[in-house]
């Protein structure tokens, strides 16, 4: 049976001002979702993914945090535009920025608005498991900090368990790698969460790596493009040949197949107007399912297994492995 991923309207039961620049949307929006997962809205005609701050282990309601981006279309828009009351529209949730089983401790380090999934990821490993969970938080300065007071309260009721450390930048400076090694301590079995602006998670992640973490202990969530991606791609072969056909609001539509394309530059080259947002493997609002052939994905921050094994595609960083191929846009 196919996911839905379509777009729904949901009404705004409350907006909660968490610091000048940041808002929490309270959603009547009564999907099932996973701590860790986002949303991806419609507005003006622009979609933009949002991670919920929710968790689906500790709170009654969907809540999405969106903090502002200067110049930034969306995020603006949204904090000066839409109040309780108001409807938009959504996808369900996806992503799988998610709880692994285990029960090794869960350190997390995010920087800014990062702290949206890290905090729900956090509620639900307390809520539901015995895991030792350690946040680091990097912000500009103490009154940038979102969830402050979530995060005192959760100490406060999970002694011994819980630890959370706030660096401000503009007294400190930004993060640096013995920081972070610091706080990974001897957590050597940790699973490491790690999300907030580029430069920030470059160097967690770095410096995890050179302390001696495994690749696979890593969980990233990428709010924008990694400067590096796309890499892996498909060595171009000029003689391969082949049709993408993209169905699109009903209609077929025959491409001839350019090795190393995407199926969104496929579509594009063809004139046509498919959805996307980041096309950098995290939003899966570029979902198609292939129905005929195959693709294989250069990134995939988004799509959970079953949903791969169902033909979902991120079109954005599907790139054909079979000379013909049919994806099929969700109306
Ligand atoms: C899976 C996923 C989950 C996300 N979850 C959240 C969330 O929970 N809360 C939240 O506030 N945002 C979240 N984002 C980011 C969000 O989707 C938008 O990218 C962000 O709000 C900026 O959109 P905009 O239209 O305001 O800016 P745009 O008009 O798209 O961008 C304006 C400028 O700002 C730069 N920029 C874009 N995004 C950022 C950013 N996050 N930080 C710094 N510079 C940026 C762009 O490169 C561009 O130069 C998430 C993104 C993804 C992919
Ligand atoms: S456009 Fe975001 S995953 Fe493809």
């Amino acid at each position: 049976m196919a996911r839905d991923h379509g777009f729904h309207p949901v009404r705004i039961r409350q907006v909660v001002q968490e610091t000048a620049d940041a808002c929490t949307y309270v959603l009547d929006a009564p999907f099932p979702y996973q701590a860790g997962q986002f949303l991806t809205f419609k507005v003006c005609g622009t979609l933009r993914s949002y991670s919920m701050s929710s968790s689906p282990d500790t709170d009654a309601e969907l809540m999405t945090t969106v903090k502002r981006v200067p110049g930034g279309l969306v995020s603006n828009w949204m904090l000066d535009h839409l109040a309780a009351g108001d409807l938009v529209e959504v996808t369900r949730p996806a992503g799988v920025f998610c709880l692994r089983e285990t029960t090794a401790p869960l350190v997390a380090f995010c920087g800014g608005s990062g702290i949206t999934p890290i905090l729900s990821l956090v509620k639900s490993a307390l809520a539901t498991t015995r895991r030792r969970v350690r946040v680091l938080t990097a912000d500009r300065d103490a009154d940038s900090v979102i969830f402050a007071s979530a995060l005192a309260e959760l100490a406060g009721r999970y002694p011994g368990r819980f630890e959370v450390r706030h660096h401000l930048d503009v007294p400190n400076g930004f993060v640096t790698a013995a920081e972070v090694r610091a706080f990974a301590g001897d957590d050597r079995d940790a699973d490491f969460y790690v999300c907030g602006p580029t430069p920030f998670m470059d160097l967690v992640e770095h410096a995890l790596l050179a302390w001696g973490a495994g690749p696979e202990q890593i969980l990233i969530e990428r709010f924008t493009p990694a400067a590096d991606s796309p890499a892996d791609r498909a060595p171009a072969d000029e003689e391969q040949g082949g049709t993408v056909t993209i169905v699109l609001g009903g209609k077929r539509h025959a491409v001839p197949r350019h090795p190393g394309e995407t199926l969104l530059e496929s579509a594009r080259r063809a004139g046509l107007a498919p959805p996307f947002s980041c096309e950098a493997g995290n939003c899966a609002t570029c979902i198609a399912q292939v129905t005929e052939g195959q693709a294989r994905m250069r990134a995939n921050n988004a799509l959970e297994e079953d949903e791969i094994a169902e033909g979902w595609v991120l079109t954005c960083q599907g790139e054909p492995t079979t000379a013909d191929i049919t994806v099929v846009y969700e109306d």
